[in-house]
């Protein structure tokens, strides 16, 4: 008998818990032709923000020996044109789509929110808590609970889709970041973003970036991502959203039994376009081969 694959996380269900990860896959559609997009749970478009963003200057990409650097800098079309360009293209897709949102104030995000709930397809949020807080001087939203729980508090209240909230390694205690998003009332935990890092030309002795420092993706955070999947999931209640270097379907199955509802694919999926579909078979045949019905049946399902 073939597995049951779908997962229901915060009130929707998904066909089965392999997902893209924000950023590295346009807004879905642009990938239709790469990846067979109804084969996987979902795609969670590039961070949209309510003013169009140019991005950081190029160079924007550098592959190191076990990852890759990227400083996009949130480009992105904006809110209007999302909603008119592009919103129309994703709706046919057959797939969950899951909108990521930014911004630089709580105002930015609020503005965001109250257009997407004017889109019944669209069933869940992502808030990406990287971005700049300017009122804070431009560090990062998700790097206070007391921001944390103020920005989730205020989008919960008008939301009328799920929201998922996408927590930085860069803080000095996630856990305690995810308990203050989880009282707030997020419905779902996404870890982790970026780890802040950097590469230089040692002959120019100029950075790789043109935005000097980017963040670090790809199988070199797999492990520490794993790791904070599994603390997150001994002190939470609320599903958890595993993403950080999955480059081998292995990589996926672990990542569910450390504790993650579902996973996403970021970098993992550049150099091998078809790794989400082999996921899903390699999930597939992980629970026949184990005597396991369900997919639920090993989140959080590790011997300790
Ligand atoms: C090129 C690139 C662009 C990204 N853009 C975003 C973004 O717009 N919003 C966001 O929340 N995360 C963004 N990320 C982070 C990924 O969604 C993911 O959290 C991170 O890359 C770790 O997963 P991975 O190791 O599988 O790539 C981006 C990552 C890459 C590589």
């Amino acid at each position: 008998m073939r597995p049951n694959l779908s997962v229901e996380i915060s009130g929707v269900r998904l066909k089965n818990p392999i997902l893209l990860a924000s950023g590295t896959a346009g807004f879905g559609c642009e990938i239709a032709d790469l990846v067979n997009l109804s084969a996987i749970g979902g795609v969670v478009t590039k961070t949209i923000t309510p003013l169009p963003r140019e991005g950081n200057p190029p160079p924007r990409i550098w592959e190191t020996p076990c990852g890759m650097l990227n400083s996009i800098g949130l480009q992105n079309p904006g809110l209007e044109a999302f909603l008119s360009d592009i919103a129309p293209e994703l709706e046919k897709l057959d797939t969950e789509i899951i909108v990521s949102v930014g911004g630089s104030s709580i105002d930015d995000f609020v503005k965001i929110i109250n257009s997407l709930n004017e889109l019944p397809f669209i069933h869940i949020v992502e808030l990406n808590l990287s971005c700049p807080n300017v009122a804070e001087g431009g560090i990062h939203f998700g790097r206070e609970a007391k921001t944390v729980a103020e920005l989730v508090e205020k989008v919960r209240g008008i939301a009328r889709m799920a929201v998922w909230v996408k927590l930085s390694p860069q803080t000095s205690d996630i856990v305690e970041i995810a308990r203050a998003a989880e009282g707030a009332g997020a419905d779902a935990i996404s870890v982790i973003n970026t780890f802040p890092a950097m590469a230089i030309d040692i002959h120019s002795r100029r950075p790789r970036l043109g935005g000097i420092t980017g963040g670090l993706s790809g199988a070199a955070v797999h492990p520490v991502a794993v790791a904070t999947v599994y603390a997150l999931a001994q002190k939470i209640g609320i599903p958890i959203i595993g993403i950080g270097g999955i480059t081998r379907p292995e990589d996926a199955v672990e990542m569910l039994i450390a504790g993650a509802s579902a996973v996403q694919i970021g970098s993992g999926y550049f150099s091998n376009t078809r790794l989400p579909e082999e996921c899903v078979d390699f999930l597939t045949d992980y629970l026949v081969q184990h005597g396991f019905n369900s997919v639920e049946d090993i989140i959080n399902s590790a011997e300790i």
